[in-house]
């Protein structure tokens, strides 16, 4: 089993600042906030670098650092850096609707993945990241770690439902992974419409600008910032990041690692295949028949399976 903390009763990964967690859920959102709120693994980076660039002109994040102060991870980071982060920007977050911060003036985003596809993933994310001091683990193991809502972030389902019930909110716009990648263009515009009519507008009348966003937020661009991850927790310089204080809870994980001796795996893979259907090379049919018993019996009063008609 990976390893774990619970934090006033939430499943943790070992490197999460307890004090960033509880100032993250007390964080008093302002009312232009953007949050990117997800299930981990859902595609929440992705959705993090669309909104850059939309709200930026097709200006695209230059670093990683500049991604973790640009685009702060709440829970992970610690509110602080929200609080004085260059607006308009996005703030990530995993928490599910009952603990987010929330005004009904805040904009919330919020993408939902299949949950075989989601599991995989997460899967790979648990392996790769040392302080689950899961390495050796295997899929069967992970799956039931999954398929019982004890992986770090909770019950996908119960976050899921969560949100799901949000959906028609005025300030709620939630989009599938699956629609994004079948057609990304239209789900730049849905995105752009959400944060504001000028945004639409403004990628209506330019197509070249909608081609350098589809490409600044590829698979194949994105994975330039692996590697620059692995640098970033075990030699990146410690106190500054992208030229500002380290965000508290960041100072934390780093400090996690080098207290632990703990090092990034050779191949960094946090922007992985980013394809659908992965869940196929990992899942037997007992594994996929018993996932989809569970996501009948929690989704049956809501029509969430209507979100994934072509896949179950
Ligand atoms: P896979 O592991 O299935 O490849 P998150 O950002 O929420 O942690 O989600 C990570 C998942 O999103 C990974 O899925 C990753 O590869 C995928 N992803 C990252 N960037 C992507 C992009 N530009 N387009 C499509 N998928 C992307």
């Amino acid at each position: 089993k990976p390893k774990y903390q619970v934090i006033d009763g939430l499943i943790m990964n070992a490197s999460v600042s307890s004090k960033c967690l509880r100032g993250a859920i007390q964080y008093k959102p302002r009312d232009d906030d953007i949050f990117i709120v997800t299930f981990p693994k859902c595609g929440t980076t992705w959705a993090q670098h669309i909104v850059h660039n939309i709200l930026n002109k097709g200006e695209t994040f230059r670093s990683y650092e500049e991604i973790k102060v640009r685009s702060p991870f709440l829970e992970m980071s610690g509110p602080k850096i929200a609080e004085v982060m260059p607006r308009p920007g996005s703030i990530k977050t995993h928490l599910p609707f009952n603990l987010c911060p929330y005004s009904p003036s805040a904009k919330y985003i919020y993408i939902a993945r299949n949950p075989r596809d989601c599991c995989v993933s997460y899967y790979h994310h648990t392996k790769m990241l040392p302080e689950y001091h899961f390495e050796n683990g295997n899929f069967d193991d992970f799956f039931e770690i999954f398929i019982d809502g004890e992986t770090d972030w909770g019950d996908y389902f119960d976050h899921l439902i969560s949100w799901y019930e949000h959906r028609n909110d005025p300030n709620v716009c939630l989009l599938t992974y699956e629609e994004m990648k079948n057609d990304t263009r239209a789900a730049i515009l849905k995105i752009a419409r959400f944060l504001g009519p000028q945004y639409a507008e403004m990628l209506e009348n330019d197509d070249k600008l909608m081609l350098k966003i589809l490409d600044q937020t590829s698979v194949s661009y994105m994975k330039r910032f692996n590697k620059e991850m692995k640098h970033f927790y075990t030699s990146g310089n410690k106190d500054t990041c992208h030229g500002q204080e380290m965000p508290e809870g960041l100072k934390h994980v780093r400090e996690y690692y080098e207290k632990h001796n703990l090092n990034m795996p050779f191949e960094v893979e946090f922007v992985r295949k980013g394809s659908t259907g992965d869940w196929k090379n990992y899942f037997s049919p007992d594994q996929s028949k018993r996932l989809i018993e569970k996501f009948d019996a929690k989704t049956k009063d809501t029509d969430i399976p209507k979100l994934w008609e072509n896949l179950f």
